[in-house]
């Protein structure tokens, strides 16, 4: 869908953002992958999982989703009374574009003794096709529980789901999907960076693929990347991290600790920028806006789907407990 050109020039839009949230009583949610002017602006910035327990918990009418579709259908399966708004529409994910429902149906029924423990990132009509959600920060949780003899396929991202069967020897069977931003780090260009710094930790998530991940002294979600940073000075580690993960996340660290350094990641020609996520960086100021003046483009599901949707995420926030939220797969 193409979104329209607004001539917008003469607003100021934080005022004006700010006028409308309060109008509309509307909470600005955003994940710690969106633009820093984004982030400064939302009521509450977090990972995947907090930003569903934000959207269940909230007490909004409208809940504006900086972040992509998945996050903000998230919102709206946990919070169907509320209006949700997306400020791009076209604001996808890779790993869910690599698992079409019709596909994972017909690979569960071929196996159907597996249960399906699926990555949050993932469509709705996933959701409906499985057991349990899980985000990076509550499927190692989520995994301890679940009986070893129990057979499991994981998806949609095999990074994540190789990670874990690695650290808890199991043998999930594992869809071949990948997030494009994780999988463009480059090795080689990683060790050249760790031989100009070769004091400073890394700290991954587990969507890289484990060429990335074997060399990290950390490894989990944005949250739990962003609580290992702050705790750099209580851990010794010195005054400088290099963060393989999207690099907007490192404006909160700045925000958090403006002493240190954080060196993002570099991908292949070491200089790209082609670790910004392509979906993620599609909402605008602008458009944040014109969402919330207009309450589009809104998030609806066919309340069928969303039910059927609801139960495998039900289970991740009951399993993941009250604990889980910051972050932590751990260290490897
Ligand atoms: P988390 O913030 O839950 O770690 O998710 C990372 C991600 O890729 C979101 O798209
Ligand atoms: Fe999807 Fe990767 Fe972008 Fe996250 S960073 S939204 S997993 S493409």
């Amino acid at each position: 869908m193409t979104v329209q050109p607004v001539n917008l020039s003469g607003l100021d839009l934080r005022t004006e953002i700010d006028r409308l949230r309060i109008e509309r009583k509307a909470v600005i949610l955003a994940h710690y992958y969106q633009k820093p002017e984004l982030q400064d602006l939302a009521d509450f910035v977090g990972d995947s999982l907090e930003l569903s327990r934000k959207a269940a918990a909230t007490d909004a009418e409208v809940i504006a989703f900086c972040g992509v579709k998945f996050m903000a259908e998230t919102a709206k399966i946990l919070s169907p009374e509320k209006i949700v708004v997306l400020p791009d529409v076209n604001a996808g994910c890779s790993l869910e574009d690599s698992c079409p429902p019709e596909k994972f149906a017909a690979f569960r029924a071929v196996h159907p003794e597996h249960i399906a423990l699926t990555y949050i990132n993932c469509s709705t009509e996933v959701k409906a096709l499985s057991d349990v959600i899980v985000t990076s920060s509550s499927a190692e949780t989520i995994l301890a529980q679940i009986d070893p003899a129990q057979k499991i396929i994981f998806g949609p991202d095999r990074h994540l789901g190789g990670y874990l069967n690695r650290k808890f020897n199991r043998d999930m069977l594992l869809w071949p999907g990948v997030c494009i931003v994780h999988e463009a780090f480059s090795e080689t260009e990683l060790l050249k960076l760790k031989i100009k710094h070769p004091h400073a930790p890394i700290a991954a998530h587990p969507e890289c693929p484990p060429a990335i991940v074997d060399h990290a002294d950390y490894v989990g979600s944005t949250s739990g990347i962003l609580n290992y940073a702050k705790a750099m000075d209580s851990a010794g580690l010195g005054g400088t991290l290099i963060v393989a993960t999207e690099p907007h996340i490192i404006h909160q660290m700045q925000l958090a600790m403006p002493e240190k350094t954080f060196i993002g990641a570099p991908g292949a020609d070491g200089n790209c920028n082609c670790n910004i996520c392509p979906y993620m960086a599609l909402n605008t100021l602008e458009k944040l806006y014109l969402s919330l003046r207009d309450l589009t483009p809104r998030v609806e599901i066919e309340e069928g789907l969303r039910l059927q949707a609801k139960r495998s995420l039900d289970r991740m926030l009951e399993m993941a407990g009250g604990t889980v939220g910051k972050g932590d797969l751990g260290r490897r």
